[in-house]
Formats: structure tokens, C-alpha cells, sequence
């Protein structure tokens, strides 16, 4: 990176940063997420995960950064015309060969990790990509029946993604989280957790996101209040949420 950048003009992330895309919540974690770190975004249903998993990949085709979206979840077509909603043309991106978009079943996902990368990686060779999203991991670790096994597995996964020189954004379902813990076989294994909220109080739901952890990285303890904009998702720094 060059010195003595003109400030205040473009913004650039700081080094080895990558700009979440989510308005509000790089400042929050130093700039972005480490370059090349595996982070998780943790939450209940309909907490935001795949929107925001959706965003971070929208950010990089933006700057220029290929994409890829592996789901086991959604089904193409509907998650494009639901993200077309936000103004992320998917399609476009899709055409231009810099995004792909993957419906895989956890099976087959299991077999990259035999393969050693197989499909996945030949597609993050052929498009150059820089962020990877998998959507959801709760899935793929469904496959597998211990906590051992399962852990196994996640590590074999890590170690495939530390090889493509992409940042990674997986999401999981996690419900059992009051007390603001997961309770995934991951929880250890990731550089960061995002978790994701949408809780009732007095009759409302509030939606908010908070940092559990960011290796390398000071967090701030706090619960940021979340909005789902017309835009896509919002972080809201100065407003912090009690339940
Ligand atoms: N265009 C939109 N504008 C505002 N809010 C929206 C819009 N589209 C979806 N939402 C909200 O976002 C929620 C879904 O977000 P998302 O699909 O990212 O959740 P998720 O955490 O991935 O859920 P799941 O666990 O079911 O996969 C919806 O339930 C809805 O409340
Ligand atoms: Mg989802």
C-alpha cells in the first residue's frame, strides 16, 4: 500500500483489512475483517445471516473482488430476485463470470474436503475470487455425528479455505444463545463471530448485532442496534441494545 494517501477521498481499507460492506460496523472492528480470516456469522432464523453474508460479497464485486456463495439453503433464483431487492444485481455479476453463486448439497461439500478442494477450488482459480461465503455451516456439520468428527471436519474445511487467498464469511444457525455464547463446534476454530440477533421485548422485536470475538483485533462489549434497510443491513454504533 502507498503512503501518504490522499485522506478523505477514497476510502481504502486499512492494511490487511477487508471492508465488511455492512454501513456501521468496520469502524467497529478495526477497519474490516483480517484479510484471509475465516469468520462466522451466528444467529437465529431470519436474524439477517444471509443477507449480510450476501452484502460482504456485494461489497467485493463492487471494489472489483470476485465472489463466491456456496448454500446448501436458498435456491438461486428466489435468492436473487430477494436480494434484488437491496439494488444487488447478482445476475449481472453472475454474467460477467466475477460472482458464482452454488447450490450444493452438504454432501457435496463433504466430498470437496476428500477431493481437496475439487469444484470449489477450481472455479476460485478460474474467477480469482477473494471472498467466499458458505451458507449455512450448521448443515454441513449436520453430516457428521460427534463433536469430534464434526470438529475434524471444520478444521480439514479451514485449512482448504486457508489455501485460496480468500476472506471467508460462514453463517450457522444458532439459537441457543441468551447468554450472547454459540454453542457450534466452530466456535474455537474461527478468527471472528458476528452473532445476530432478533429478540421480543414488550410486544417488539429488536433486531442488533454484536462482536463475541476478532482475533487480533480490539472489540467493542457492546450490542449494536441493526436495522434491515432498504439498502441492506445497517449497524447503528451509537445505539446500543439492552435485553
Ligand atoms: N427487502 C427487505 N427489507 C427489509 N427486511 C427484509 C427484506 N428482505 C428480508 N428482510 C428481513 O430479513 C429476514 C431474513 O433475513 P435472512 O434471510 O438474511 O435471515 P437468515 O438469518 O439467513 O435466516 P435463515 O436462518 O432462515 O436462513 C426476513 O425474515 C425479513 O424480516
Ligand atoms: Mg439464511
Amino acid at each position: 500500500m502507498k503512503k501518504n494517501k490522499p485522506r478523505g477521498k477514497k476510502k481504502v481499507p486499512a492494511r490487511n483489512r477487508v471492508f465488511t460492506g455492512i454501513p456501521g460496523l468496520d469502524p467497529l472492528i478495526q477497519g474490516g475483517f483480517k484479510k484471509n480470516s475465516i469468520n462466522l456469522v451466528a444467529g437465529g432464523a431470519g436474524t439477517g445471516k444471509s443477507i449480510l453474508s450476501a452484502q460482504f460479497i456485494v461489497e467485493g464485486l463492487r471494489k472489483g473482488e470476485p465472489g463466491i456463495y456456496i448454500t446448501f439453503e436458498e435456491k438461486k433464483k428466489k435468492f436473487f430476485a430477494d436480494m434484488e431487492e437491496f439494488g444487488w444485481d447478482l445476475e449481472k455479476y453472475e454474467k460477467e463470470g466475477t460472482f458464482v453463486f452454488l447450490e450444493y448439497t452438504p454432501e457435496q461439500v463433504k466430498s470437496i474436503l476428500t477431493e481437496g478442494g475439487g469444484v470449489v477450488e477450481s472455479i476460485i482459480e478460474k474467477t480469482k475470487a477473494k471472498r467466499i461465503v458458505i451458507d449455512s455451516i450448521t448443515s454441513f456439520s449436520l453430516l457428521y455425528e460427534d463433536e469430534l468428527t464434526k470438529k475434524e471436519a471444520a478444521l480439514r474445511l479451514f485449512e482448504l479455505i486457508d489455501g485460496w487467498d480468500c476472506t471467508a464469511l460462514l453463517t450457522s444457525q444458532d439459537e441457543s444463545r441468551n447468554d450472547g455464547t454459540i454453542s457450534t463446534a466452530l466456535e474455537f476454530e474461527v478468527d471472528g463471530i458476528i452473532l445476530l440477533y432478533h429478540v421480543k421485548e414488550k410486544g417488539f422485536r429488536k433486531r442488533a448485532l454484536e462482536i463475541l470475538k476478532m482475533r487480533g483485533t480490539k472489540i467493542p462489549e457492546k450490542t449494536f442496534s441493526l436495522e434491515i434497510s432498504p439498502k441492506g443491513i445497517v449497524v447503528n454504533p451509537l445505539k446500543v441494545v439492552a435485553f
